[in-house]
């Protein structure tokens, strides 16, 4: 089974209840969202594996670490998942984002796919799909599915909120892929919204509706 990590960094759940916060216009809430990708972007990366290199400082020569050849991949998935890119480009510039458009059907709550863009060396990388909720876990789910079909092995899953139920499918789907959420909610209302949540992602980032 996955592990969820849930992030209690005050820094991380201060941001978090500005963005729950109805009062929060669309400026305010792209930039909370970005700083907090950024932050926990910082604590996806932990696992990364370093290497011994050799430099030479102002001082002397001397040994230090870096990252070990890791190439990274992000991949948000359209509209809402935009909105967590640019903190995390802001850690890793080397980074390559590929796109995965998905709508979920309000009726159904099922996925619909309509855009898919990835780079091209995908099963090399690291990937981290981002998606600000994870609500039913339909979207997420597939959207790695995608990711598996194309040979990918390390996954990761990023995401601002989750409802306990998004959090078992994943679980369930992909029991291979580690959940980063800052909050985990209570419980997803009749319409599938996360309860208390923060509303509609896509539409607060963007000033639609
Ligand atoms: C939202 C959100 C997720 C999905 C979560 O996107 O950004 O992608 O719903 O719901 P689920 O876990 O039940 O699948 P939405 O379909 O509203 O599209 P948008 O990002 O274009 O607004
Ligand atoms: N998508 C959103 O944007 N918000 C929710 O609460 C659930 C799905």
């Amino acid at each position: 089974m996955s592990t969820v990590h849930v992030f209690d960094h005050p820094l991380i759940q201060h941001k978090i209840t500005h963005i729950r916060d109805i009062n929060t216009g669309s400026k305010e809430f792209r930039e909370l969202v970005e700083e907090v990708s950024m932050l926990m972007a910082y604590e996806v990366c932990r696992d990364f594996p370093l290497e011994e290199v050799e430099i030479e400082t102002p001082i002397t020569k001397t040994t230090c670490y870096k990252i070990a050849g890791r190439k990274v991949g992000i991949i948000p998935i359209l509209r809402a998942g935009l909105g967590m890119v640019g903190g995390f480009l802001n850690l890793i510039p080397t980074a390559k984002v590929g796109h995965i458009g998905l709508y979920r059907d309000p009726e159904t709550l099922e996925p619909v796919e309509y855009y898919c863009k990835l780079p091209s060396d995908l099963h090399e990388r690291d990937l981290i799909v981002c998606d600000p909720m994870l609500a039913t876990g339909g979207s997420a789910s597939a959207a790695i599915g995608f990711l598996k079909d194309r040979n990918v092995k390390s996954i990761k899953l990023m995401c601002l909120l989750a409802a306990p139920e998004g959090i078992q499918r994943v679980q369930k789907d992909h029991p291979d892929v580690d959940i980063y959420v800052a909050a985990v909610d209570e419980k997803l209302n009749e319409h599938g919204y996360i309860v208390p949540g923060l509303g509609d992602a896509g539409d607060r980032l963007f000033g639609t509706k």
